[in-house]
């Protein structure tokens, strides 16, 4: 396993940046099927490949989303379906890109800092919701169809190998 990832690509320039992350993202992660290593090492990268503000997973556990690993400022702990975007996702089962937090009803604010973000389900082998990945920037409009492509390319890896 290698120790550290490694990029050649500017760290504005997310959509390369993105496909140098998936080939050491799966190297590093092979025939692991753990979720919390899963998660944890995703959080880590994407921290590491991007420098987001938060960026963590939510996990579907008695009908709440209950916080994951994640890197960044402490975090909600638990939230209900429907409540804030993680939740808006969950109810509606698809990716939610906020350019503005302040304009999306009902947000949480579990940090003042955080100003865009983008909520993608997560599932597993057989195709079942179990929780979301939640990533926070502390600049306005920062994630677009790019970040959605990259971060679901991850996410399709995890579902094929997660134990859950
Ligand atoms: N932003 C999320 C809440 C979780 S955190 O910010 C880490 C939301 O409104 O769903």
């Amino acid at each position: 396993m290698s120790e550290s990832l490694y990029f050649t690509a500017a760290a504005n320039d997310r959509a390369a940046r993105y496909a140098e992350l998936l080939p050491q993202l799966k190297a590093l992660l092979e025939n692991e099927k753990d979720a919390i290593v899963l998660y944890a090492n995703t959080a880590a990268a994407l921290k590491e490949a991007f420098g987001f503000f938060w960026v963590g997973f939510y996990r579907v556990v008695d009908n709440q989303l209950v916080l994951g690993p994640f890197q960044g400022p402490i975090a909600c702990n638990r939230i209900q379906k429907g409540r804030g975007v993680c939740g808006k996702a969950w109810e509606m089962n698809q990716t939610i890109i906020v350019a503005n937090v302040d304009e999306f009803p009902g947000h949480i604010a579990c940090s003042s800092e955080s100003k865009s973000e983008i909520v993608l389900p997560v599932y597993n082998r057989a195709k079942e919701f179990i929780g979301v990945l939640d990533v926070d920037s502390d600049s306005y409009n920062d994630f677009s169809n790019i970040d959605e492509a990259g971060l679901s390319a991850i996410l399709a890896f995890i579902s094929e190998n997660i134990n859950a």
